[in-house]
């Protein structure tokens, strides 16, 4: 099933009589086809893909299962969406709550008239997402194959006097070597001291000795990747070794604790407790996970704020750290995939504290 397919079968079970699809992540979602501009409308029956001249060749090429029109001139997407939804009887009208900024769904509202009712349907969206098929795995371990293979050809040059900065440079032009299409974020490369910052900027600081971490990820078919590894520059001390250690632990601890119908706090306490009970619980503020995929931060969530229960399917992050201010911090992040016994872990390269 294709996720045009999914969606109409979600429609078909939500109170709405269409889904209006105007964000570029949902479109690409919703046809695999990537855009800058369009409109797109999912009925139980049928979908509709709306684009300007600049995609129209390309979508008539690419999307199936929809009807595509080209917008432009009189034909705006407001009078194409009105035109569909009433020779269809279409009344209420599903639209990306989450998306569309007041300013266009003012717009929207007076443009389409007080026949068709806009209800919030983001969540029908969200949850679509948040089960990635086995395809859409396949395509997010290979963004995941890049980003490691990056990350292996790039660490040689830390501490030969690179500065963090140059470093993330160096990773980025390894991810469009390696077949990437993007960076699916801004590298974090932080050492030393800067190392307790969890989202730091990389700065123009020459790597020195201690604790090195880089987050990082890219972008491959719209599907994105997401790792930390943190590695020592020279000999870690004892109370390094024993944040590290607690953070790997915590790791484990959460992915353990992973797996379908488990609410997502449930997982981030697991992994919280191993850390609290080591004594660092006010160094660990972040969530231990996210939700991945064609964003990087996505439903469902594994933090104190998420009861929901993690569907088989789910993508994602397993990331503990704890960030002494002033001294050093710690991240190591994989990303897993949710199933009913548990997880699997997609991310292949090694976690156990490395010296180098
Ligand atoms: N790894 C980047 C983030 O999770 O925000
Ligand atoms: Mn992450």
């Amino acid at each position: 099933m294709n996720n045009t397919d999914k969606l109409r079968e979600a429609v078909r079970e939500a109170d709405i009589d269409a889904l209006m699809i105007t964000s570029p992540v949902n479109r690409l979602y919703a046809t695999g086809f990537s855009s800058s501009a369009g409109v797109m409308l999912i009925s139980p029956e049928k979908a509709w893909f709306f684009t300007d001249s600049r995609y129209i060749e390309a979508a008539s090429l690419s999307v199936t299962g929809a009807e595509i029109a080209e917008s432009g001139g009189e034909n705006t997407y407001t009078k194409l969406v009105s035109e569909v939804c009433a020779e269809h009887g279409i009344r209420i009208l599903g639209f990306e709550d989450g998306a569309v900024t007041y300013a266009e769904y003012a717009g929207w509202k007076e443009k389409l008239g007080a026949r068709l009712e806009l209800f919030p349907a983001q969540k029908l969206l969200q949850d679509a997402r948040s089960v990635k098929s086995r395809e859409e795995l396949e395509k997010m371990v290979a963004a995941q194959r890049i980003a490691e293979k990056s990350f292996d050809e790039i660490l040689p040059l830390a501490g030969a006097g690179i500065t963090e900065r140059e470093l993330a440079n160096e990773l980025i032009i390894a991810f469009l070597r390696n077949g990437a299409e993007d960076k699916a974020f801004d590298p974090i490369v932080v050492s030393g001291e800067r190392s307790s910052m969890p989202h730091g900027v990389p700065s123009d600081v020459p790597i020195g000795r201690g604790f090195l971490t880089m987050d990082f990820g890219v972008v491959k078919d719209g599907w994105r990747s997401d790792t930390t590894r943190t590695v020592c520059l020279g000999r870690a001390t004892d109370e390094m070794k024993t944040v590290y250690n607690t953070v790997l632990e915590a790791q484990l601890r959460g992915i353990e604790a992973a797996r379908a119908g488990v609410p997502g706090r449930d997982v981030h306490a697991a992994a919280a407790k191993v850390i609290e009970d080591a004594g660092f619980g006010k160094f660990f503020g972040h969530g231990f996970g996210h939700g991945l995929g064609l964003d990087v931060h996505e439903t469902p969530s594994a933090s104190p704020s998420y009861s929901g229960a993690l569907p088989a399917g789910a993508v994602i992050s397993a990331e503990p750290g704890i960030y002494l201010p002033g001294k050093f911090g710690v991240r190591i992040e994989d990303v897993i995939y949710i199933t009913e016994d548990g997880s699997e872990n997609i991310t292949n390269l090694p976690k156990g504290l490395s010296e180098i």
